[in-house]
């Protein structure tokens, strides 16, 4: 299968997203990677004994010293905790400026080795290696990194290029077919955002993707990162319009946070938050309701939930408002929402607090 690349704008930190089958073993995956004497692979308890070997050998004929630090797994350990287990790493193997860090793993082993590598000693260089669908179609691409703490998700982190993006498809056939699925997720939102041509495809080669079909995951892949390359590069600190890649997040983060982390997975959160973000965008007179069914049954197609969990007995639209006051796009209290504003083209706008409790009890699960 062939590589494709995807070259992403940010004038001197421009960096290129290869994308291909057996990426990890190809030598030529790892140009462009700056020179230096040491590096170092986070990684997690999982993808380590898969991936780890494969990646550690090119490594050591590139650098000296190749070190290794692997985290727990999971979305409940994407915290300060976890992350201090890097930087001791870093300190204990003296590792200076030059270092450059590779993440391999999932968003949540990306988000924690890009914020490290942003933080110690002010920024050192890092490669994001991504080995989940999700990681490999949105967030090794972009340079948002960061940590949730437990009132807010992804609450804590910096903006932080990677130098390259390794995206070896291969590693997507031992996902767990769940995983596949949030990743999915991410893969359509794309669509109902950016692209409608995309939607068609996603809706024609659902059956391909679910059997992990290479030619349509490289396509999904690649098309997915040339959409959110082109967002990003416009709006590298989401001052405007990099916000509609967070369709569905809004009340998908409030799911997350309000659940506890890891227990919805977070594509599974953005699914079920697109569709109630497409239910308010139809509420606000934006879509019709034959769009939102659209929505609707592609979600369920990918086998991924339509109806949103109930986060309080007491007051359940309630706590999604608190909770959605605390996402990084609200303004003064306010919070503002992606909504599709025609099918293909989103925008963000608030809502009063009346709809959005509506749009929440419409979306939620009986008790
Ligand atoms: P994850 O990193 O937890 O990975 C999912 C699971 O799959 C984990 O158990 C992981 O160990 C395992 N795994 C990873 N690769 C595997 C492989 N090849 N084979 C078998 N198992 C494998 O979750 P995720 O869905 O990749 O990422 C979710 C995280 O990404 C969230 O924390 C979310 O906030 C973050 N995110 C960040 C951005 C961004 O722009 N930075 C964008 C979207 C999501
Ligand atoms: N995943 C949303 C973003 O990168 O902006």
């Amino acid at each position: 299968m062939n590589v494709s690349t995807v070259a992403i704008d940010f004038q001197a930190r421009s960096y290129n997203i290869i994308i291909g089958a057996s990426l990890l073993d190809d030598p030529a995956s790892y140009s462009e990677i700056p020179v230096a004497q040491t590096a170092l692979i986070v990684s997690n308890t999982v993808v380590a004994p898969l991936y780890g070997a494969r990646l550690r050998g090119p490594l050591r004929d590139l650098f000296a010293k190749v070190h290794e630090v692997t985290l727990p797994d999971g979305e409940q350990c994407k915290n300060w905790q976890t992350l201090e287990l890097i930087f001791d790493s870093l300190l204990h193997n003296n590792c200076d400026r030059g270092t450059v860090i590779f993440a391999l793993g999932g968003g949540v082993v990306g988000d924690m080795a890009g914020f490290a590598a942003a933080c110690y000693m002010r920024g050192v260089p890092f490669v994001q290696v991504p080995t989940t669908l999700l990681a490999q179609v949105d967030s090794s691409v972009g340079g948002k990194t960061g940590i949730n703490h437990p009132l807010g998700k992804n609450m804590i982190g910096a903006f932080h290029q990677p130098r390259r993006v390794i995206c070896d498809l291969g590693t997507l056939q031992t996902l767990a077919t769940r995983e596949l699925s949030a990743g999915l997720a991410e893969v359509i939102k794309y669509g109902p955002i950016a692209d409608l041509g995309f939607m068609d495809w996603i809706e024609a080669n659902m059956q391909a993707l679910m059997q992990r079909e290479p030619s349509a995951l490289g396509y999904a892949v690649r098309r997915s990162c040339e959409i959110k390359a082109r967002v990003v590069a416009a709006d590298e600190r989401e001052s405007g319009l990099r916000a509609i890649l967070n369709f569905g997040h809004t009340f998908g983060h409030a799911i997350e946070t309000g659940l506890g982390y890891g227990q919805w997975l977070h594509g599974e959160a953005v699914a079920c938050g697109m569709l109630m973000a497409a239910r308010l965008s139809q509420r606000l007179g934006l879509v019709d309701s034959a769009f939102v069914q659209r929505l609707t049954l592609l979600v369920q197609a990918v086998g991924l939930p339509t109806h949103a969990p109930r986060l309080s007995a007491a007051d359940n639209a309630g706590r999604y408002l608190e909770l959605m006051r605390m996402d990084k796009k609200a303004q003064a209290g306010a919070i503002r929402f992606v909504v599709i504003d025609a099918p293909g083209s989103a925008s963000m706008q608030s809502a009063p607090d009346a709809l959005v409790r509506e749009v929440i009890d419409a979306c939620c699960v009986a008790p």
